[in-house]
């Protein structure tokens, strides 16, 4: 036995409990010979006031006063330590060895001890066995570390991921918006119109409690409502007067183009319903498709509420501006046949509220 192995054995502790100080003393000699660390106990219960995870082995009488070495099994399976049980049997008690063994006993060996080479044997084996399971634990406990660490940086991972989606969303929003500012600006009589009509949006969602998805819906697509005036002639736009039949025909085309600059970008899909029909009518009069009724949704007749309103009330180049009061009532005029009456009576209740206390 080299030097390095008789230190490893010193380290591999074994518990023993039998009654019989005789054998008690015959065990803890040969065992202390083979070069393990050997604790000697009189009783069950004194086996198991002595128990931890650090033994490698246990080795139990049957008879002992107080706890038998059944119950002392039982006692110390309930503790869940995995360390494997041997019993010392009496001469012909097969029938105890076979109780042992169904109790969970990993061997059983004979008393009195004569064949110190199977008792040898016996030992390293179970010692073996408890080897395997602390290795299998320490494997399984490794593996849900990794598993754990794995799924926190996934989690972290997405997280992140989630954040660069969020900020790209919001980043496109505002290029977007940017243009159609700088648009708008060029011109005196539009500028701010975005701004105001998200504003006035913003404020009908809000009296019809929408949930937080369909505001955000609605306040995109209030920013880029218009977006498809970019690529028509700002002349038409800037021009003093009203526009010719042909220039109304390619203004007229503005939500249609509008939809399309948008209908790329996957995380505005619903939002190019709302560009597309924000000049339909609810008589199925207005333009690009001539939807009526039941075919737009709510948030598209408050945004064409919102957008009709800002256009009567700002100042345009052909046409001078209604005062507030006049522009609810062409509102209320126009509800049924152009607007959705309920938009547009909820819209006229918010307005007159903000007159009344002076916020308009
Ligand atoms: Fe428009």
């Amino acid at each position: 036995m080299f030097f390095g192995e008789l230190f490893i054995m010193a380290e591999i502790k074994i518990l023993i409990a039998d009654d019989d100080a005789l054998v008690r003393e015959a065990v803890f000699k040969i065992l202390t010979m083979f070069g393990y660390t050997v604790v000697t106990c009189a009783t069950g219960e004194e086996a198991l006031a002595a128990l931890s995870g650090d033994f490698a082995l246990i080795i139990l009488d049957i008879n002992m006063p107080g706890l038998d070495g059944f119950e002392t099994l039982k006692l110390i399976n309930a503790r869940d330590y995995g360390i494997p049980v041997i019993f010392l049997t009496g001469a012909g008690s097969m029938e105890y060895a076979v109780k042992a063994i169904n109790l969970g006993a990993y061997d059983f060996i004979p008393k009195p001890i004569e064949d110190l080479d199977i008792f040898n044997i016996k030992v390293k084996r179970a010692i073996e066995k408890r080897r395997y399971v602390l290795q299998e634990k320490a494997y399984k406990e490794n593996l849900e570390n990794e598993v754990r660490s794995k799924t926190r940086e996934l989690a972290e991972k997405n997280r992140l991921l989630e954040e660069y989606n969020d900020d790209l969303e919001v980043s496109t929003l505002n290029t977007m918006l940017t243009l159609q500012t700088a648009l708008e600006e060029k011109d005196m009589y539009t500028a701010g119109h975005t701004n105001r009509v998200t504003f006035y949006a913003m404020s009908i969602g809000q009296a019809f409690r929408l949930g937080e998805g369909e505001t955000t819906v609605l306040e995109r697509a209030c920013k880029v409502h218009d977006l498809g005036k970019l690529v028509i002639d700002v002349n038409y736009i800037r021009k003093p007067g009203p526009l010719s039949d042909e220039e109304w025909l390619l203004m007229k085309k503005h939500p249609e183009i509008g939809a399309n600059i948008i209908k790329h970008l996957a995380f505005m899909q619903r939002e190019i319903f709302l560009v597309r029909h924000h000049h339909e009518r609810m008589d199925g009069r207005g333009y690009p498709d001539g939807l009526g009724g039941d075919e737009l949704d709510l948030l598209t007749r408050i945004i064409t509420v919102a957008d009709s309103y800002d256009a009567m009330t700002s100042m345009r180049s052909y046409k001078q501006n209604m005062k507030e009061p006049e522009a609810i009532a062409e509102l209320r005029r126009c509800a049924r046949s152009q607007f959705d009456p309920e938009v547009v009576q909820v819209f006229a209740e918010v307005l007159e509220r903000r007159i009344k206390t002076g916020a308009g």
